[in-house]
């Protein structure tokens, strides 16, 4: 059986022409604050192609760009201002913030409607009581949306994330579970990582790290969704396996790039629609 790439690249494309399409029919332009503070390259080039993505989809975005020095009452205080903004429909708070900014109580400032990346802890708790509906984080609501469009249906699947993060390992172990998957969560002190791993039917590893993950463990015919970035001395991009022998021994893969990276692009935007639509049917 030859091995599905699971093209996140085209399949955003088809969700932002979705959008834009949708957009088009509105009588009103949905609006995304983008707040980024300082200059962190990586964020640099996160948030302009966020903005390059809005604009070709016919959304608005406000961009605030502030200086790393940037003291935290000022940053709360524009979050307020742009909560309070009626013309604002979706506020993002770019990650991570200078070292002197607490950002749990920073991204908490944003009210859970304007919520767009699905980080307040109403979103995240919704998500965790089952909902797989409503403002999802963008990157697990993006590998479930990339399932669904190849027709990779998670019930009654062995199910195992590496990595437990509030951005993309939680949320997407309570989305999986919402799916009827079998769910494993491992992490940094999970004693046997092969053992979870070669049992996997769907594998998502959201590790961080490169190499964590063997790709030599991976079970035959296994769904893998990789969703590391590194940049590597040379200056390619790779993911957090070893592309070539997941590839083999899988039966549906994600690149990088061009796998998760630009789905939870195109879920921003559509949390920024839906966001617009939910305070206007209110
Ligand atoms: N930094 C890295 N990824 C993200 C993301 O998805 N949202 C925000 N706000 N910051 C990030």
């Amino acid at each position: 059986m030859s091995t599905v790439i699971l093209d996140g690249k085209a399949t955003a494309k088809a969700i932002r022409r979705e959008l834009k399409k949708e957009i088009s029919t509105l009588d009103y332009t949905p609006t995304l604050a983008v707040i980024l503070v300082g200059k962190d390259p990586a964020s640099t080039v996160y948030v302009s192609s966020k903005e390059k993505a809005c604009k070709w989809a016919g959304l608005k975005s406000i961009n605030h760009h502030l200086d790393a020095s940037t003291d935290s009452e000022t940053l709360r205080n524009l979050i307020i201002k742009l909560n309070n903004d009626p013309t604002v429909d979706g506020i993002l708070l770019q990650l991570p913030l200078p070292s002197h900014m607490d950002e749990e109580s920073l991204l908490m400032e944003i009210i859970p409607e304007k919520d767009v990346d699905g980080f307040h802890p109403v979103n995240q708790g919704k998500v965790l009581l089952g909902a797989t509906k409503g403002l999802i984080p963008c990157t697990p609501y993006g590998i479930i949306e990339l399932l669904q469009r190849y027709d990779i249906n998670p019930s009654g699947k062995e199910a195992v994330i590496v990595g437990r993060s509030s951005i993309v390992g939680r949320p997407i172990a309570a989305l999986l579970i919402s799916l009827n998957a079998t769910v494993t969560v491992c992490h940094t002190k999970t004693k046997d990582l092969k053992f979870h791993v070669s049992r996997a039917d769907l594998l998502v590893i959201a590790a961080g790290r490169r190499n964590i993950v063997d790709s030599s463990w991976i079970k035959k015919d296994a769904v893998v969704i990789d969703v590391g970035i590194h940049r590597l001395d040379d200056g390619t991009l790779t993911g957090d396996i070893e592309f070539d022998q997941a590839h083999a021994l899988a039966s549906a893969i994600t690149p990088v790039p061009g796998g998760i990276g630009p789905m939870t692009i195109a879920m921003l935007l559509k949390n920024t629609v839906l966001a617009a639509k939910l305070r206007r049917s209110n």
